[in-house]
């Protein structure tokens, strides 16, 4: 095997799905723990905006410089090499969250025990969906009282459609609880409480069918056999081939808090779940194993580092090896760029980068140019598919409370679009300007961008607009027809597209009716 092919094999790419509160800050601190990343737990801080009212969000995003180490994370573990990509929690940055999973080969759902599965996994999982993403599942808070894990199973299938494949079964619950069984391996993984914050081994009882098994579960040993045959009898037998097709998760049940199972998931990663996986882009399908270099951009974010106004784009290498002083073609702008300086995301540093495979992610210093969905080759026109943008559901008039202050607004809200924190219309009828969001909290934050990072003022005002469509037509006479025609409703997005603003739900199926050549997208691919 080649060198590059090897370092492809190595690698595994994933994102945590979660509800908020399900564990997934903690359990990447875990994660981080097992890479030796960080030494011990209860170093990730600052991570929790999920909970917190707008204006702590806002302070806490301020002091980005902290948590955006945390945004993409690397680390070796049993000669692998992990990235673990962050998603916001919050919902009204769910646009962030799927365009992450667009960057992804596999994905750790986390599902809170006493709870089961919640909208906000079932929102994600649709999106993993979309490109069958091979899902891992494990089962948190087993310290606690938790639901009857059947019905947990049960629901995963029903409502998300999964076929569910329990790799460990625990035994008990809260105080009761006494470890997890493995069911093909055969032996129990003892719980012990009170090592959440340390790298340790969890003891093991080879066979349940022993006294030592019997001695360890005491009372409960009886019923847990009962239940076992239950289990045995109804759920499904891992399949690989069915997980790869993200068909079937293979489920554990542990503790984050108490970082017990963790290590059996990460196991899993490594020894299930896909290697950096080909990419299609318009022209033809990438493999990771060719030589030549590409990547494409699924996140921009602004201000990592609190004194300088830069802007990271974050990048998934799909092929080919990334190395420093190296030179890249934006293929959008077919501009030739050297790139010097890439940031990798090793352990909980920033560092330096020396070369990246692909499924690695590397950050580029961003003036302006780069777009989410930008595609970048070393020479070939390629143009990577598969980074969403949604149209928004809200939307607002933006006025200037010191109207000479105009060009910095455009070149803010320019920007801030880019990063994909909101969405910029200029109506084609006037000079409005119009923000569109998935999420109320956005237009907060992009006001309170705008005032620190741009020193401009701004004032929302409702606007009659219900939805927006990008319109797509093959037929060029038929366009200028429509543009014509529908120019009151028309605007330019923050990308240059055409959009479609309509004021309410009828209007837009009467044109829709009206206009059968042209494409009302509510959703569109960057490319
Ligand atoms: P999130 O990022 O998915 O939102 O969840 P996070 O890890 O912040 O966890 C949410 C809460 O659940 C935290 O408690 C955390 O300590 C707790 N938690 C996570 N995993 C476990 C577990 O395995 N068992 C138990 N019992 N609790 C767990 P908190 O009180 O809200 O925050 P904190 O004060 O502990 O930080």
């Amino acid at each position: 095997m080649s060198k590059q092919a090897a370092e492809v094999a190595k690698r595994r790419t994933f994102a945590i799905i979660a509800h908020p509160d399900a564990g997934k800050t903690t359990i990447t601190e875990r994660l981080l723990l097992m890479g030796q990343a960080i030494s011990i737990a209860g170093t990730v801080k600052s991570r929790k905006s999920d909970r917190h009212a707008t204006s702590d969000w806002m302070a806490m995003e301020q002091q980005r410089g902290i948590s955006i180490t945390t945004s993409v994370m690397q680390f070796p573990y049993r000669k692998h090499m992990i990235n673990l990509l962050d998603t916001p929690g919050h919902e009204d940055f769910s646009e962030d969250t799927y365009r992450t999973l667009t960057a992804v080969d596999s994905a750790l759902m986390m599902i809170d025990g006493g709870k089961g599965v919640e909208p906000r996994t079932i929102a994600l999982m649709n999106v993993c969906r979309m490109r069958d993403t091979p899902i891992i599942s494990f089962i948190n808070k087993m310290d606690r009282d938790i639901r009857d894990p059947i019905e947990l199973l049960d629901e995963i299938e029903e409502v998300l459609g999964l076929k569910a494949a329990p790799i460990t079964w625990p035994i008990g619950c809260y105080r009761e609880f006494k470890g997890v069984y493995h069911l093909t391996e055969d032996v129990i993984y003892v719980y012990s409480s009170g090592h959440g914050h340390e790298r340790t081994d969890a003891k093991i009882i080879k066979h349940l069918d022993s006294d030592e098994a019997r001695a360890h579960i005491g009372d409960l040993y009886d019923d847990f056999l009962e239940e076992l045959e239950l289990v045995q009898g109804a759920c499904h037998a891992f399949e690989h081939d069915e997980f790869l097709q993200g068909q079937m998760t293979p489920v554990f049940f542990g503790t984050a808090l108490g970082n017990f199972g963790v290590d059996q998931v990460l196991d899993a990663f490594v020894d299930w779940a896909p290697a950096p996986q080909p990419r299609m882009a318009l022209e033809r399908e990438v493999l990771p194993s060719e030589e030549t270099f590409s990547g494409f951009v699924f996140k921009i974010q602004a201000n990592m580092d609190p004194r300088h106004r830069d802007r990271i784009a974050f990048m998934r290498v799909c092929s080919g090896k990334y190395e420093q002083g190296m030179k890249m073609r934006h293929a959008r702008i077919n501009k030739d760029i050297r790139i010097a300086d890439a940031l990798t995301f090793f352990s909980s540093d920033r560092e330096r980068l020396e070369e990246a495979y692909a499924g690695d992610i590397i950050g580029l210093h961003n003036h302006g140019t780069i777009q989410i969905g930008d595609t970048f080759t070393e020479g070939e026109e390629l143009s990577f598919t598969g980074v969403p943008h949604f149209a928004p559901e809200l939307f607002r008039r933006v006025r200037l409370s010191d109207p000479l202050r105009a060009k910095q607004l455009r070149q803010g809200l320019q920007e801030l679009a880019e990063e994909g924190a909101t969405q910029v219309f200029f109506p084609q009828r006037n000079n409005d300007i119009i923000l569109g969001a998935i999420g109320v909290l956005q237009f907060d934050v992009v006001a309170s961008r705008l005032k620190e990072e741009y020193k401009v003022e701004c004032i929302y005002e409702s606007i009659n607009v219900w939805s927006a469509r990008w319109i797509e037509c093959d037929d060029k006479k038929k366009l200028q027809e429509f543009k014509d025609k529908a120019h009151e409703n028309l605007s330019i997005d923050g990308g240059g597209h055409l959009t479609y603003l309509a004021p309410t739900r009828v209007n837009l199926s009467i044109m829709e009716e009206r206009w059968p050549d042209i494409k009302f997208l509510a959703a569109r691919e960057s490319h």
